[in-house]
């Protein structure tokens, strides 16, 4: 059984026929039985590295998404499971935030049945909000949900044992900033002579005795989904202790500037996000280990995809937002430095 979503999803993928094709009730039920629940219906949705996903229909109607982790090393499903349940805890808490269970785990078959979160992307929100004050005002609402969330899964997230960020984030900002250097010309513009090495932003961050944090590890606006009764964050596989919660702030951050919407609304989403947050504040070392990190992830994703749109957007981060690290550069953000 398993895999048959993924083999199916490859398939179709090919045929560019997602999600118009239903599974057959033979490859449905044993999906079912697995994690028992009642499973009428399972329709592909994308294959990522290490897991199939699919949306289900429940006997009763309500949708649902199944993740099946075939053969990928189990840690990872039983991470994604721990993330969904602590998340929502919190759900429950915040206002305005979408909740997202835990349905049905079963670890032997690496399968996951996760609740269904409706709404669309919050970049697809902001955008069709451009023309729209209610709809700004629901924006503005919801990244400031957002802003508590991250504030949230901060100060309630499972505390790290280790003094130091992990060592993939280490691996990550040297693999980006050595890809950016390798790249003729445009490497000199993503990376000036003065720019600090990787050495220096990770013992700075070290040394700024910040400890690591719980974050969700993949907060773009693509995996917020949102309506206008609220928003709530998706796609929690990708959760460390190791981290920090500036790592989501960053990530946001970054999608958020490469948005082409009126600067004045921008601040406004970026001041709302603020807002949620509190008076969270941390070292300036430790953000600018984070600024750093994303920012040069960011130009290495665009510039290596060697596509036009991509290295458009690339070039325009380079003349506007994606400069290297100054408090300046951080807007709203700014007051989340320790004074
Ligand atoms: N809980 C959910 N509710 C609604 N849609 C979901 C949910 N989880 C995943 N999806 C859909 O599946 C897609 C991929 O799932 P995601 O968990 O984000 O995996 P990936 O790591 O491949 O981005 C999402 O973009 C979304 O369309
Ligand atoms: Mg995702």
């Amino acid at each position: 059984m398993q895999g048959a979503v993924y083999k199916k999803t490859k398939r179709m993928t090919n045929e560019k026929k997602r999600m118009n094709t239903y599974m057959t009730q033979e490859q449905v039920a044993p999906y079912a039985k697995s994690l028992g629940i009642e499973l009428t219906n399972l329709s592909p949705i994308q294959r990522n590295k290490y897991c199939a996903i699919g949306k289900g229909i429940l006997r009763d109607g309500t949708p649902c998404i199944i993740k099946d982790y075939g053969k990928s090393d189990p840690k990872l499903a039983q991470l994604e499971a721990d993330s969904l349940s602590f998340y929502d805890n919190i759900s429950t808490t915040v206002d305005g935030l979408k909740s997202c269970g835990l349905l049905a785990h079963n670890p032997e078959e690496n399968l996951l049945a996760i609740s269904f979160m409706s709404g669309e992307s919050f970049t697809r929100y902001v955008y069709k909000s451009i023309f729209s004050n209610t709809r700004k005002t629901i924006a503005l609402h919801h990244a400031e949900t957002i802003g508590t969330l991250l504030r949230e899964l901060y100060l309630r997230g499972p505390a790290s044992t280790e003094k130091e960020l992990g060592d993939f984030m280490r691996e990550y900002l040297q693999h980006s900033t050595d890809r950016l250097r390798n790249i003729p010309i445009l490497g000199k513009l993503c990376l000036g002579k003065n720019e600090p090495s990787v050495q220096t932003l990770l013992s700075g961050a070290t040394e700024s005795g910040e400890r690591p944090s719980f974050c969700h590890g993949d907060c773009v606006p693509r995996n917020a989904h949102s309506d206008d009764s609220g928003i709530g964050l998706i796609d929690w596989a990708n959760t460390s202790e190791q981290s920090h919660i500036l790592n989501d702030i960053y990530n946001l951050l970054t999608a958020l500037q490469n948005m082409i919407i009126p600067p004045t609304y921008k601040n406004q989403i970026i001041q709302a996000l603020s807002d949620g947050l509190g008076d969270l504040a941390f070292d300036i070392r430790l953000h600018r280990f984070f600024y750093e990190y994303h920012r040069r992830r960011w130009l290495m994703l665009k510039l290596y995809a060697r596509r036009p749109w991509p290295l458009a957007q690339a070039l325009r981060g380079l003349a506007t937002f994606a400069k290297p690290f100054s408090p300046h550069h951080l807007g709203a953000l700014k007051r989340h430095i320790k004074p």
